[in-house]
């Protein structure tokens, strides 16, 4: 059974410290995919109240990104390869940090709210089979910081999708 997510810090890198752990012991017990990535995105919005967090998988039939598991106001189902914040991501095999969505080019937005983003590939065998994407309400919301401890949470999802 989970118990609560315990996270007493403040500073963005302590919270991460703190959330890190918590999070992989509790998908390190279980194999079912959306049920980690339900848990992973409810952790992540839990800890930092992110205005969206959660993940598009691969669909290799269309070549778009599907929509998975997220936490915050429904999104856009389908993003194209190439296409957006993501879809962009997935093309680079990189993550995109993105300071004002308005000044994207392609940025595809979901929501009016959205002021800033992080798109991180989850990579598997050379192949991005999903992308983590958070959003900010605040402009210039994430940071390297942000990406150094995602990139590390991407590469444990990895191991179990
Ligand atoms: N802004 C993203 C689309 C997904 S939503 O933000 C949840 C993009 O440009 O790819």
């Amino acid at each position: 059974m989970a118990e609560d997510l315990i996270i007493h810090s403040a500073t963005k890198e302590a919270i991460y410290q703190e959330l890190l752990p918590q999070l992989k012991a509790l998908i390190e017990g279980e194999k079912n995919s959306v049920a980690n990535l339900a848990n992973v995105a409810a952790g992540l919005k839990t800890a930092f109240d992110f205005f969206w967090v959660g993940f598009y998988s691969v669909d290799e039939e269309t070549n778009e990104l599907v929509l998975g598991p997220f936490q915050g106001p429904i999104a856009c189902t389908r993003i194209p390869f190439g296409k957006g914040v993501c879809g962009a991501a997935w093309e680079q095999k990189n993550t995109i940090i993105v300071p004002n969505v308005d000044e994207f080019p392609g940025h595809i937005a979901c929501s009016s709210l959205s002021k800033s983003e992080i798109v991180l590939p989850v990579i598997k065998n050379e192949k991005v089979i999903a992308v983590l994407d958070v959003d900010s309400t605040s402009l210039a919301n994430f940071d390297q910081t942000d990406s150094n401890y995602l990139t590390q949470l991407c590469a444990w999802l990895s191991d179990i999708l």
